[in-house]
């Protein structure tokens, strides 16, 4: 007898691990088809894994093959659409190869759900969908919380986890990862140009079997660090020679490159300013040399003044993108994306939606979101991003009668990844519906969130209906109750400097990177008005009136554009000073009770599974209880005003 050999990986598979169904429909024990492509292959070898695992054990058939069955037709050309329909008692999946494995994703995770006859026919609304990675060359990650890069250990490295982190993504309808941070640094530099070839194209060729393409960043001064050039000016003869020669050299070597992404002028980082160039001159230079190769540039419009002098209150950090980009609207290449975080200031859990992206009618714009939670509890608190996604794409701009949705003026979507090497990826076991959600929603912006958390935990942790309903609603509340606890209406930082986990809320206020909230005993906030900063004229006619009253502005974002009193009166009566102290207490109750919620989920769940959660709410509650007592505290000391109902505050 053949020993049976068993593979042993030291990660878990998420969603993509499959569980037993009872019954499966009669199709599901044959496929028809045999695809010619890569990820048409894949799609096949999905198709007999997964449902394998589900209990059935497909056969291949032949073309004449009569019963039911799952037909596997691939079209050349039709791109990434993907279509499910009835076929002679079963299903037949058409696309091109990566529309075949979109499908045949997208069926096994119906039929997981207990969908017999998914039938589906759909396209991305972007053509790029993809995750940021701030991986570092030493394996070390920026922002990251869960374990180390499994792109690097000091150089880039391809393993059976690169081909599952591909399946993964392909999964959720993702199809593209810039594997380095934007912060280039060390030997990343040479990603471009070094002795990582071997290696690049290695972890492109796995990424390219499940669609996804593969991006890096680069540095803009590359012709300085690594050419052996004075200059990384844009305009000289020589630096523009140099981008095309590394690029033609690169692309012809890893044929699965989609193109370069650049954070440039920003926190310290070289860019085409240091040479009085502007941000469009900067960029097309660097477009123009992979253009031949249909190579794709990012570019990132995270430029602010970050040396700023706390006493000057006339710069406002939350115009910087506006300021800087809009007035370029026009002047980049066909193919520079400009890449606009989703608010106007950084990836806080609350803002207001980034002006800039109202402002690009003739340019392509791609929305950052940070699914890494670094400033969303660090993946040690539980908060589902993907209703504050769903948020900021449903938002209307307000400057066209039509097609005035973000969701419909931007042409792509990535997020900032929260993945590392630790078992479960993403070190709290829920981040991981952040991940699986930014997917489905950037494949469809129209998603709803409730229904792709109630998915994803059918697919993690079985069908169990008190669990699905219970995970469902601890990720749907999560997002509130952190807001309650942390930083109040809007105003945003409060947070440790450097490492932004915990509260500390003058942490900020002496320092260079222009977060300041200029709390006094009397008030506080910054005024973003037209008698203030102006910022709120960065928004279309409609919206910039209504952000600037005081009466209109939505109350969640109350204090990120207004200067206000303590007694100021929230429209339910309350002062504003109240509401800050019962939001803090009631955000921490309500933590408490996302975590008991949990704990009554024992004996239904992986026992590794349930405590490594209940662990993680400990520490929440713990960073809770010093968030609420740290921000009542310090309003309390400051304005000596006591809370109402004589809860427990530290004079
Ligand atoms: C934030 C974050 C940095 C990151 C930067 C960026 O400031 O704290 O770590 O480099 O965003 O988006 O570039």
């Amino acid at each position: 007898m053949q020993p049976k050999v068993v593979i042993f990986v030291d990660y878990s598979l998420l969603w993509l691990d499959w569980r037993k169904k009872s019954e499966l429909p009669e199709y599901t024990k044959r496929i028809v088809g045999r695809p010619a492509t890569r990820q048409g292959k894949a799609a096949l070898r999905e198709l007999l894994s997964g449902l394998k695992a589900m209990g059935s054990e497909p056969e291949e058939c032949g073309k004449g093959e009569t019963r039911p069955a799952i037909h596997l037709t691939e079209h050349p050309g039709s791109d990434e659409k993907a279509t499910i329909r009835r076929c002679c008692d079963g299903l037949e999946i058409l696309g091109s190869g990566r529309g075949l494995l979109y499908g045949a994703f997208h069926l096994l995770r119906r039929l997981a759900l207990g969908d017999s006859f998914p039938e589906w026919e759909s396209s991305p609304a972007y053509p790029i969908r993809m995750l940021d990675h701030w991986d570092n060359a030493d394996g070390s990650i920026e922002r990251g919380y869960a374990g180390h890069s499994f792109f690097f250990n000091g150089k880039p490295v391809c393993s059976e986890r690169t081909r599952d982190y591909a399946r993964l993504l392909a999964s959720c309808g993702l199809n593209g990862c810039c594997i380095n941070n934007v912060n280039v640094h060390g030997s990343a530099l040479m990603l471009l140009t070094g002795g990582y070839q071997r290696e690049l194209k290695r972890i492109s060729s796995t990424l390219a079997e499940y669609g996804v393409s593969l991006w890096i960043s680069v540095s803009f001064s590359s012709p300085i660090e690594l050419g052996g050039l004075q200059t990384a000016d844009p305009l000289d003869p020589a630096v523009q020679q140099w981008w095309k020669d590394t690029s033609a050299r690169l692309f012809a070597e890893i044929p699965n490159l989609a193109g370069f992404l650049v954070k440039a002028d920003s926190e310290g980082r070289p860019g085409p300013h240091t040479y009085g160039r502007t941000q469009a001159e900067g960029a097309n230079m660097l477009a123009e040399a992979i253009e031949p190769f249909g190579g794709k540039l990012l570019w990132r419009c995270f430029v602010y003044n970050c040396t700023q002098d706390w006493r000057d209150t006339k710069t406002d950090r939350a115009r910087a993108q506006c300021d800087h980009f809009a007035p370029l609207d026009g002047k980049f290449r066909e193919n520079v994306y400009l890449q606009i975080k989703n608010g106007p200031v950084d990836f806080q859990i609350r803002e207001p939606v980034s002006p800039l992206l109202g402002h690009l009618e003739h340019t392509n714009s791609m929305i950052e979101f940070q699914i890494a939670q670094e400033y969303t509890g660090q993946q040690r608190h539980v908060c589902y991003l993907v209703p504050m996604f769903k948020e900021i794409l449903d938002f209307h701009l307000e400057h066209k009668p039509e097609r005035d949705k973000v969701s419909e003026n931007i042409s792509a979507a990535c997020a900032v990844s929260n993945t590392g090497d630790d078992f479960n990826w993403t070190g709290h076991d829920l981040a991981a519906a952040n991940l699986f959600g930014f997917g489905l929603l950037s494949w469809d912006p129209t998603a709803d969130p409730a229904e792709i958390a109630a998915e994803w935990s059918v697919l993690t942790f079985g069908d169990d209906p008190m669990v699905t309903e219970t995970v469902t609603g601890i990720l749907m509340r999560s997002r509130n109750v952190y807001e309650k606890y942390t930083v109040p209406l809007g105003i945003g930082w409060m947070c440790v400097p450097g490492n932004h986990y915990g509260p500390s809320p003058e942490g900020y206020e002496y320092d260079r990177w222009g977060t300041y909230h200029r709390a006094t005993h009397k008030e506080i906030g910054v005024e973003r008005g037209p008698g203030g900063t102006g910022f709120t004229e960065q928004y279309s006619t409609g919206l910039a009136a209504k952000y600037a009253s005081i009466e209109d502005c939505p109350e969640e974002l109350l204090l990120f554009f207004h200067r206000l009193p303590y007694d100021h009166p929230m429209k339910d009566g309350r002062t504003l000073l109240q509401r800050i102290y019962d939001d803090h207490f009631e955000g921490y109750e309500e933590a408490k009770g996302l975590s008991d919620a949990w704990d009554r989920l024992g004996g239904r769940l992986d026992p590794a599974v349930y405590d490594r959660v209940r662990d993680r709410f400990r520490e929440q509650l713990r960073c809770a209880a010093e968030w609420r007592d740290v921000i009542n505290t310090w309003l309390y000391r400051l304005t000596l005003i006591p809370d109402e109902k004589g809860r427990r505050i530290y004079p």
